[in-house]
């Protein structure tokens, strides 16, 4: 039945943008799917899908609009289950959820230094799906809670394993990417070699990829701290390096994670979820 969703969406191909990879995953795009026909395929199912954000500092402001806005556009439909963790839990927003939505708020210590708490992201995830969610969840989304729901955002997203292709790189050619470019570091990627520039905003896909996901990045991130470097951008580097040798089975188009500084160009037909527009000196600890 799977294949049979594959084909249907890449039968819808869209012409002016890159619908499949060369390893043949999709690139979810508007167009290219059929919200009807996949919701046929999971609603069967009876899916629970995780979503996890950290929010910590400064950052517990932007809850209330991720969560809300996640109500009106983000998997309708499905039971979801958000865990938030933050160093401030009473700082949470109450928010009405829907039916068969619900929330856990899991404590953190707070950390001054930002580059930190995105840095303890992989650790956390690892442990939170270890300790709660093996049996309980089908597929989980880590992501940024700096963001909002502007449009639909459905069970297309669903795969194995998933990645969002960074806004701000999507057309850059690949030597210019971001990598970390020093061999001393474990997120190295040598010039020449890379698909897309990933974005560290977003993560998805089955619980047990997820985890294995995070589990090979604190690794690797650990190892980098016992040498006293710091890849470039922190987890999405080591994510950038993680997602060259063990490929995504389905992308997810900057549809799906923009940045609200920059306009629409006209392949973007939806903005579905997008980064705000932040004072990082307000909301960071340290510069
Ligand atoms: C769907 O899954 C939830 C949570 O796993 C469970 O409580 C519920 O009974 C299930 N419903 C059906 C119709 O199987
Ligand atoms: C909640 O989940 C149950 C299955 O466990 C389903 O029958 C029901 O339609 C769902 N409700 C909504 C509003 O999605």
């Amino acid at each position: 039945v799977t294949t049979m969703v594959f084909i249907t969406v890449i039968n819808k191909e869209r012409k002016d943008v890159m619908t499949v990879t060369p390893w043949l995953a999709p690139v979810v795009w508007e167009e290219t799917f059929d919200t009807s026909l996949i919701d046929s395929f999971y609603k069967m199912q009876n899916i629970t899908v995780a979503t996890t954000v950290f929010a910590l500092g400064k950052y517990v402001q932007f809850l209330k609009d991720f969560l809300e806005s996640a109500e009106k556009h983000y998997m309708q439909g499905y039971r979801v289950h958000y865990y938030i963790f933050t160093d401030q839990p009473e700082a949470v927003p109450m928010v009405t959820l829907g039916a068969n939505r619900s929330l856990t708020t899991l404590k953190l210590p707070s950390s001054n230094r930002w580059q930190e708490i995105t840095l303890r992201r992989m650790e956390k995830l690892e442990k939170l799906i270890d300790t709660q969610m093996i049996n309980e969840v089908d597929y989980i989304f880590s992501l940024d809670v700096d963001t909002k729901f502007y449009g639909h955002w459905g069970a297309e997203t669903l795969g194995d394993i998933v990645a969002v292709i960074h806004p701000g790189y999507y057309s850059t050619p690949r030597d210019e990417f971001p990598y970390e470019r020093r061999p001393e570091s474990q997120a190295y990627i040598p010039q020449g070699m890379g698909d897309y520039y990933y974005g560290g905003a977003v993560i998805g896909g089955r619980v047990e990829e997820v985890h294995k996901l995070a589990k090979i990045c604190r690794m690797q991130l650990d190892m980098d701290k016992a040498n006293s470097i710091e890849a470039a951008w922190q987890e999405e580097s080591h994510l950038n390096k993680y997602f060259l040798y063990n490929k995504p089975t389905k992308i997810l188009s900057p549809e799906y994670l923009w940045q609200d500084f920059k306009s629409k160009t006209d392949d973007i037909k939806i903005i579905r979820f997008s980064q705000v527009i932040k004072n990082y000196a307000e909301v960071r600890p340290n510069p």
